[in-house]
């Protein structure tokens, strides 16, 4: 592959060719395991197979799930691409068929006549893994999310036992309530421009299905729950695909439409709230709750869509700040107030404390003005009590991924947790870190280093219980 012309696919941007299976006597632990983690650590991410035609960063890209299981102080690591049908189809054919969602290309008939993936829209299963009701998926917002068993082989497609209907778009960032193990998550159809809030049971059953109607469908990625509410964000950011189909900038950002906050009642039941302000943009919430009868949400602010189409020109240098808005249902007020100057993106914190009152938020974060093509070298700690933000810095060059908080099952306290992510160090190679989540000072506790690269990517949980058998 030549993948000069693509900024986005360099440095640790870069796809690795290989899938690994590294065990006890290839990983070198470096500290110590803590002994009572029982699960596994998953991160997804694009990794081209084939010679892309067109990338746009963070849409596109074979999606590839990167894995460090443990066990009774036992480490094991795996990596596979996910076999969606259209990976299955270049394979078959050997060569890069379909295009982007930045310049959709006509499925050639002899592909289609073959008994190929004939859809043009890539369903790159590359954005969010999550096990839930003892089931792991990688998911994608521009369509069904795929099953995978544990040791990450791809079963398929799945539908939520027939929840799902032909054309529905599942969110890659569906929220777990922390009380009752329910979903809540949310579809798109690439044919309309409304919006369906979908709740399924802690067993993965679908339970109801709250429509919310908009004149133009919005790129909405994420949402929030609160104990009584299902927040978005839609912002004046919009994707053409009868432009990405005639090879045109399918983005816009139309900021004189301002940003509206819309708050569903999660049972179904009363009006939908909606709040106007400033145009912003988000990709993603940090937290956030109800306190004093005021919604207050946690999340990381963008002045503008952050789309890299214009690769190179300096787009993706946009300022990401963790921001704090506070609607006030009564007088309909937004209030929005920065939280740190730090340089941040995917934000999250201890699960156990989703849409509920908390301290502490961790991100992917930059002790340089952006974090820009060389991604991350730094994780930070936000503390929402005192204001303080801590970084840890994993290196000058180094790339720090998404970090997740994978709670003690010990301990009730966000500070006992651990605070995971994968990262790379020109200078000392591929690792997951293992941080205190109690002690931004002294660095990692434990680094499982890996001999093979894990580029950058996107989502990663942690799987409670889930091993290899
Ligand atoms: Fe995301």
């Amino acid at each position: 592959m030549d993948l000069s012309a693509f900024p986005y696919l360099q440095g640790n941007y870069a796809p690795v060719e290989e899938e690994s299976d590294w065990g006890e006597n290839d990983l070198v632990i470096e500290g110590k395991v803590p002994e009572s983690l029982v699960g596994a650590f998953m991160r997804d991410g694009a990794n081209v197979a084939y010679q892309p035609n067109h990338y746009v960063y963070p849409l596109d890209g074979d999606g590839m799930v990167h894995a460090v299981y443990f066990k009774d102080g036992h480490v094991e690591y795996k990596n596979r691409w996910v076999e969606t049908s259209h990976l299955k189809t270049e394979r078959k054919f050997g060569k890069t068929i379909y295009g982007s969602v930045g310049k959709l290309l006509p499925v050639p008939q002899e592909v289609i006549d073959a008994g190929g993936e004939p859809s043009p829209i890539r369903n790159t299963a590359n954005t969010n893994i999550i096990y839930h009701g003892e089931k792991l998926f990688t998911m994608w917002e521009g369509g069904f999310p795929h099953l995978l068993n544990n040791d990450l082989s791809t079963v398929g497609l799945y539908d939520y036992d027939g929840a799902l209907q032909a054309g529905d778009a599942l969110t890659a960032h569906p929220k777990v309530c922390p009380d009752t193990g329910q979903l809540i998550s949310c579809t798109q159809r690439w044919d309309s421009p409304n919006y369906w809030v979908q709740v399924f049971d802690k067993a993965g059953k679908h339970m109801r299905t709250i429509p919310v109607e908009f004149e133009r469908k919005g790129i909405i990625h994420d949402l929030q729950i609160t104990d009584n509410h299902i927040i978005i964000f839609y912002a004046p950011a919009f994707h053409s695909l009868e432009q990405a189909m005639k090879g045109e900038d399918p983005f816009h950002w139309e900021p004189e439409r301002g940003s509206k906050i819309i708050v569903i009642p999660r049972d179904g039941k009363g009006k939908n709230m909606i709040f106007e302000t400033d145009a912003f943009f988000s990709w993603h919430y940090c937290n956030g709750f109800e306190v004093g009868g005021k919604i207050i949400i946690d999340y990381v602010w963008i002045s503008s869509i952050p789309f890299s189409q214009a690769q190179g020109t300096g787009v993706e240098k946009q300022p990401r700040r963790m921001y704090r808005m506070t609607l006030d249902p009564t007088t309909k007020k937004v209030t929005n107030e920065q939280v740190s100057d730090v340089f941040c993106e995917f934000s999250r914190v201890d699960e156990r404390r989703m849409g509920k009152q908390y301290r502490y938020g961790f991100a992917a974060s930059s002790n340089r003005d952006w974090g820009d093509a060389h991604g991350y070298n730094c994780t930070g700690r936000f503390d929402f009590e005192t204001g303080e933000t801590k970084l840890w810095e994993y290196g000058p060059e180094a790339n720090a991924g998404e970090p997740v908080h994978v709670p003690n099952p010990d301990s009730d306290r966000e500070e006992d947790g651990w605070i995971m992510c994968f990262v790379h160090n020109p200078e000392e190679g591929q690792y997951l870190s293992i941080l205190s989540a109690g002690d931004f000072d002294n660095g990692p506790l434990c680094k499982v280093r890996i001999p093979s690269r894990v580029p950058n990517g996107f989502h990663a949980n942690w799987m409670q219980s889930l091993t290899l058998g």
